[in-house]
């Protein structure tokens, strides 16, 4: 039995009180459909800014009339206080992932993306430390290892942020260390490496690949691939980013809390193989994809060239252990991919 799957087996007997910040994001909501059905008490705070009231309709459709009752939603925003307050009030855990994402969003408007992400984050921390919440997760990112050119990323090994939202992202650990220090305020950062899957919004400018290909190649549109497509990302499963953080809420190593941990699956996947994996899995539903191929185009400012994970530290002391690699996971978000595209 893996440590999540006891953690699972556990939980429904000893319902506690989580609270998701995010919770009409993307990683948000699939927090909130796993927290549901192992019958946990969830407060769920967002304030619209890039989530969907969508995504939370289909997570009250794919649960209990009974699990959605524990479910106890506020729209609100992190850069208030109060609002922080207010969500953190009883809490056990407090999975933090409201944040404005996107590297190039935050190179167009760094002074929004810093409001949401650091005066966002700070106050979520004050409010949870002051309620005294058991344990502080929150979405920290691979972009923190910046221009360092070392492969596989370790966690202790950072170089330069390359962008507004990567300073972000290490201000939040370095926040997070300082509260630890200060106050004995327990923390876990998860840096999470390319998550998709389910709920992940295909539209827009600031839009993730997998889902804007996945969208482009049911709908027969062009696919652009930025640079030779020879980028690599550590594309990294949905299903595996919701056990890190259910591990990090509850992990019982002494040395697991106040620490930083890369969230990935440790599998190097270019742009040019990506394309072909989804290509290769909507084919058999779409036979228009039968020959399809990328449009190529001037890399991105902002981005890594390469960004590959060491995942032995989440292994080590928290029990993570991926349950998906990119192929089984995009077989299965494809189903939410095509219902999600049909229903626009
Ligand atoms: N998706 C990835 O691959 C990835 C990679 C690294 C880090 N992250 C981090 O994970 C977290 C979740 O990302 P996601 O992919 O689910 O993005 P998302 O945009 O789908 O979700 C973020 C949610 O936060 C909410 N939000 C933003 N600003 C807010 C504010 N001021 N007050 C209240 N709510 C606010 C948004 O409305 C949205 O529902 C973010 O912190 C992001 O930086 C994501």
């Amino acid at each position: 039995m893996t440590a999540y799957e006891r953690l699972r087996s556990l939980l429904p007997a000893a319902p506690k009180s989580w609270l998701i910040t995010g919770v009409a994001g993307f990683i948000g909501s699939n927090l909130l459909e796993t927290l549901l059905k192992l019958e946990q008490n969830v407060v769920g705070l967002d304030n619209f800014a890039t989530g969907h009231r969508h995504n939370l309709r289909q997570i009250q459709d794919a649960v209990t009339p009974e699990q959605w009752a524990r479910f106890r939603f506020m729209e609100g925003d992190i850069r208030v206080l109060d609002d922080c307050r207010a969500a953190c009030d009883g809490v056990d855990y407090v999975l933090h992932q409201a944040a404005l994402g996107s590297v190039p969003r935050s190179l167009e408007d760094p002074i929004t993306t810093n409001g949401a992400n650091i005066d966002g984050f700070l106050n979520m921390l004050v409010a949870a430390r002051d309620a005294k919440v058991t344990r502080f997760v929150y979405a920290a990112s691979s972009s923190t290892y910046g221009d360092h050119p070392g492969l596989p990323k370790s966690e202790d090994v950072i170089g330069k942020p390359l962008s507004p939202y990567a300073v972000t992202k290490l201000v939040n650990e370095q926040y997070a260390e300082v509260f630890a220090r200060a106050y004995g305020f327990k923390s876990i950062g998860l840096r999470y490496f390319n998550i998709f899957g389910a709920h992940q919004d295909p539209e827009g400018a600031y839009a993730a690949v997998v889902p804007k290909w996945t969208a482009a190649m049911i709908e027969n549109q062009p696919v652009f691939i930025n640079g030779d497509g020879e980028t690599s990302r550590d594309f990294c499963y949905i299903a595996n980013t919701v056990q890190a953080n259910l591990l990090a809420a509850t992990a019982q190593h002494p040395d697991a809390a106040n620490q930083v941990y890369n969230v990935a699956v440790g599998d190097r996947t270019t742009l040019n193989d990506l394309f072909e994996a989804i290509r290769s899995t909507l084919e058999p539903r779409f036979p228009h994809l039968k020959g399809f191929k990328p449009s190529y185009r001037d890399f991105r400012a902002g981005d890594v060239r390469h960004s590959l994970a060491d995942i032995t530290k989440a292994k080590t002391l928290l029990g993570y252990a991926p349950s998906h690699r990119i192929k089984d996971g995009l077989l299965e978000a494809m189903d939410w991919y095509v219902a999600d595209l049909a229903g626009r």
